[in-house]
């Protein structure tokens, strides 16, 4: 897989936005559920206040029948009326007392249990009551008061209306436990009995009076309108309240699909387990009907503690959820907005960062382009700083190190031409000393053919130019024959020295004291008359040579100096001691007409002169260059035409054997 490329800034981002979304979702995961407990906890905590609430009215009402019974049953008139036993009366005021309180029943019994007076159905008066848990206990203990089941036969015996009253089919109801019934036909009452005692603290009988919870919406009504005040959300009443009868919904202002009281429905069978079956109080979100609410369930018992039904209040979760909703709804856009806030921060943050790399980038490819000068400028202190500084390390230490590779390829280069340059005048120093020795060879073999014969014609001349008169024209002929062969002879006995050079007779040897005889070998002569010799010696060690080759080759460089300069101008004679070189040199400046370039490379050349016929044979310089080098020496030649030249003889001075 081919990995995108990335640069800085994105990475950067994208990390800071992994890290931020990842951090944002856990926080809004737990956010939104911290918010949703919380607002729970506190809806859960009012509905149980509220159920207390509830629980007041309830009891109210109760408390009202028992007082009502009470008050009723302690009347002297009732008292008197039953001792008199005046029925008809007793019916009369009775029934105006249950229908002026709104009872459902008021019935009065003997001293047995027997129905005496039923108000709201005279006709079955006469059965026996005396079984009635609430009845025996107002016998035995005094008034009591207590929620009832009143069986179906019960209720037919205080009316038809009432047994209808009560009868309810059930609802299907989501999420009810299973049931083997369909339908209700018992009702459950708020019933209180209280006995009729007279002065003589006999008891006459029990008066009894109840209120028929079944489809009797006052109670609920009341929690409704006391305890939620009638709130409504999205125009629906929030706070609900049922009585149960069981598990089933009797008197309830929770609405169905129609809107109409659920009465018939049932209570979920999980509520039903806890608060029915193991008699605790459930408080917490239940489905209730076709809502979720926040609701307080709380058993209602009867005189014998069991349970008989159920109190409950209830209060929409909607409007918290909806809440809980909205905070997180608030909470997320303001997160979302930081999130955009960060990111334009995170923007110039990693500008700030990515700026001095970019330059540090720049940098780098002008040093790579050859400009090794470059320099970062970077300030900051942290380690893109370092970074900079180093990197100006690093370029300083290049471009020293790439001078010096410049500055050894020049030298480098020059020390190619100066041994270029050597290699070069040595290979014409062997040019030129071959050359030599081949017409060294050639001009051998002559001279030895020629000397002889030449030897010949010079007796025989001598001999006719003895027998000749003087004065004579023979006389005068035979004499320039003689001049003439002499100086064939002298040629002939030149071109034998070069080519044959005598080995040198090596002695201990003053080169200054050499020079100095040179010189005076011609001092006194015509040539030298008008020439200037400045001598300049330098203090010289003695060294191993032939002092009169050596006196050869100074007198022949001294003649020619003489002869360039045509017998006027300063010829200088030094002689300096190289101790570096381990050799001395003889230098001859004269102030000549100089040697044309071109004559050079031959000025070492036998026979090769420019003197007019007859002056120079051209051997002198050739003879000379043998001699030096016969002393492992060297003749140089610097010249400038027209204004003079100096030759060089270098001789090497043998160390260790210093004759001073
Ligand atoms: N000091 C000098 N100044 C100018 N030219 C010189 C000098 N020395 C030598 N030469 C030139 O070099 C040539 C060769 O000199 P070299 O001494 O070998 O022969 P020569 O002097 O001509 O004859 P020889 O010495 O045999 O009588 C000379 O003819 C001259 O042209
Ligand atoms: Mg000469």
């Amino acid at each position: 897989m081919r990995i995108p490329r990335l640069s800085l800034r994105t990475k950067l981002v994208l990390s800071f936005l992994v890290v931020i979304a990842v951090g944002g979702l856990i926080s809004l995961f737990f956010g939104q559920r911290l918010i949703k407990n919380t607002l729970i906890t506190q809806a859960k905590a009012k509905v149980n206040h509220d159920l207390a609430s509830a629980w007041i009215v309830f009891n109210e009402r109760l408390n009202d029948i028992r007082d009502l019974v009470i008050l009723t049953a302690a009347r002297e008139s009732l008292q008197e009326a039953i001792l008199r036993n005046e029925m008809d009366l007793i019916q009369r005021r009775l029934d105006r007392v249950r229908t002026m309180y709104g009872l459902d029943v008021l019935t009065l019994t003997d001293a047995e249990g027997r129905v005496s007076t039923r108000t709201r159905s005279p006709e079955t008066a006469g059965d026996d009551q005396s079984q009635d848990g609430l009845i025996r206990r107002a016998f035995k203990q005094g008034a009591v008061a207590h929620p009832q089941i009143v069986s179906r036969a019960e209720l037919l015996k205080e009316g038809r209306d009432l047994a209808e009253q009560a009868y309810l089919e059930f609802i299907p109801t989501p999420k009810a436990a299973p049931s083997l019934e369909n339908k209700e036909t018992s009702g459950l009452m708020l019933k209180a009995a209280a006995p009729v005692i007279d002065e003589n603290r006999r008891v006459l009988g029990v008066l009894y009076g109840g209120v028929l919870l079944n489809r009797n919406f006052e109670i609920v009504d009341r929690v409704k309108e006391t305890v939620f005040k009638g709130e409504k959300y999205k125009g629906r009443d929030t706070g609900t309240a049922t009585i149960f009868q069981g598990d089933l919904r009797i008197s309830t202002n929770v609405a169905d699909e129609e809107g109409k009281r659920a009465i018939g429905t049932r209570l979920s069978a999980e509520v039903k387990r806890v608060v029915l079956d193991e008699g605790r109080a459930w408080n917490d979100r239940a489905f209730v009907v076709k809502d979720w609410y926040i609701t307080a369930y709380e058993p209602i018992r009867d005189v014998e503690n069991r349970i008989v039904g159920i109190l409950y209040v209830g209060t929409l979760e909607r409007p918290y959820v909806d809440t809980a909703n909205r905070v997180m709804l608030t909470f997320t856009i303001l997160a979302l907005l930081s999130v955009v806030f960060l990111l334009v921060m995170l923007y110039f943050a990693t500008t700030r960062i990515i700026e001095p790399l970019r330059q540090m980038v720049a940098a780098t490819h002008e040093i790579a382009d050859g400009d090794l000068g470059h320099k970062v400028e970077i300030r900051s202190r942290d380690e893109i700083g370092e970074l900079a500084a180093s990197f100006n390390q690093m370029t300083e230490k290049l471009k020293a190190a790439n001078e010096e590779l410049i500055e050894w390829g020049t030298t480098l280069e020059k020390k190619v031409k100066e041994r270029t340059k050597e290699l070069m005048e040595m290979q014409s120093h062997l040019i030129q000393s071959e050359k030599l020795a081949s017409i060294g060879k050639l001009a051998a073999g002559i001279a030895h053919e020629i000397n002889n014969p030449l030897g010949g014609v010079l007796i025989y001349s001598h001999l006719l130019l003895e027998d000749a008169k003087k004065d004579s024209v023979q006389y005068e002929n035979l004499k320039k024959i003689v001049k003439e062969t002499t100086r064939c002879k002298d040629i002939v006995k030149g071109l034998l020295e070069f080519s044959r050079p005598k080995e040198p007779q090596m002695a201990p040897t003053d080169i200054n004291d050499i020079v100095n005889r040179a010189l005076a070998l011609f001092e006194r002569q015509a040539l030298f008359q008008n020439i200037r010799v400045d001598k300049e010696f330098a203090a010289l060690p003695q060294i191993v040579a032939d002092g009169s080759q050596l006196q050869q080759v100074f007198a022949n460089i001294i003649v020619n100096a003489a002869e360039a300069m045509d017998g006027n101008g300063t010829l200088i004679i030094r002689t300096v001691l190289d101790r570096q070189g381990g050799s001395l040199r003889v230098e001859f400046t004269d102030t000549g007409h100089g040697i044309k370039e071109e004559e050079m490379p031959r000025l070492f050349e036998p026979f090769f002169t420019t003197k007019e016929v007859g002056k120079g044979t051209g051997l002198g310089l050739a003879i000379s260059y043998g001699i030096v080098q016969k002393h492992q020496g060297s003749i140089q030649v610097r010249s400038q035409l027209g204004k003079g030249s100096t030759f060089t003889v270098t001789l090497p001075v043998q160390k260790g054997e210093s004759h001073e």
